[in-house]
């Protein structure tokens, strides 16, 4: 079986050791930072500097989970100028999980947001039908909030209501909460792994479905 979505694989011999490589989808509104929380959480590095994303960009995340699983994230920055467009439906296949993002200083991006879970759950879907889980972030909360931003309880109303996991606060310029946000969505994977397990490969090895990567994408950091 060839993709991305969670196949327990490890050497053979070491059959103690569980390796998953996970296809994380981080969509949302243009300049929400997107790519900011990815290169905050893979390298530990944050720029004022804006620059939009172009298609679909990759990050990998190594995560030792606990002293058996490792975790392999692979992070699908998805450009906001792509919203809702034909291009979604290939960048989301095999996707097990999305951070889904807003800004809390543009109460637009947060309008968008139902928009673009309904996108998502309308593309991809568990292997029994149901949706992805997917993590809701209130980004740059280091600075002012815009005032039709809501209040904690009517953003867990709001995550019951739209289908999300759950949401956090969070800052890629001053790393609140994006470590936390990405336990928790793993965590979630993980329990769904465990209830929908995926056929071991034969090699013992996770390959990277070639289709499933686009031709436009620009690079691929790890
Ligand atoms: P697209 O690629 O166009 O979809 O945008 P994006 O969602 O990837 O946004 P990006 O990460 O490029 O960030 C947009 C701008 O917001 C940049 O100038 C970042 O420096 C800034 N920014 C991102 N995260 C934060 C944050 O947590 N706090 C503050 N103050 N600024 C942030
Ligand atoms: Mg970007």
């Amino acid at each position: 079986m060839a993709g991305v979505s969670g196949e327990p694989g490890g050497s053979p011999g070491v059959s103690e050791r569980r390796e998953y490589l996970f296809k994380v989808l981080v969509i949302g509104e243009l300049g929400v930072g997107k790519t900011s929380i990815i290169k905050r959480y893979v390298h530990q590095l944050f720029s004022q500097h804006y620059r939009a994303t172009i298609g679909v960009d990759f990050a990998l995340k190594v995560i030792n989970w606990d002293n058996k699983t490792l975790v392999r994230l692979q992070l699908w920055d998805i450009a906001g100028q792509e919203r809702f467009g034909n291009m979604t439906r290939v960048y989301y296949k095999e996707a097990v999980a999305a951070f889904v993002v807003f800004d809390v200083t543009r109460g637009s991006t947060f309008e968008a947001i139902a928009k673009w879970k309904t996108d998502l759950d309308s593309k991809v879907f568990l292997p029994n039908g149901g949706p992805i889980p997917a993590v809701l972030l209130a980004n740059k909360c280091d600075q002012k909030k815009e005032n039709n931003i809501q209040s904690p309880s009517h953003m867990d109303h709001f995550c019951k209501e739209n289908g999300f996991a759950g949401w956090f606060e969070t800052s890629a310029k001053d790393n609140v909460n994006i470590d936390e946000a990405a336990r928790f969505l793993v965590e979630n994977i993980l329990t769904n792994s465990k209830n929908f397990p995926a056929e071991e490969n034969n090699d013992g090895t996770i390959e990277i479905n070639s289709e499933a990567m686009p031709a436009e994408s620009k690079s691929q950091c790890c």
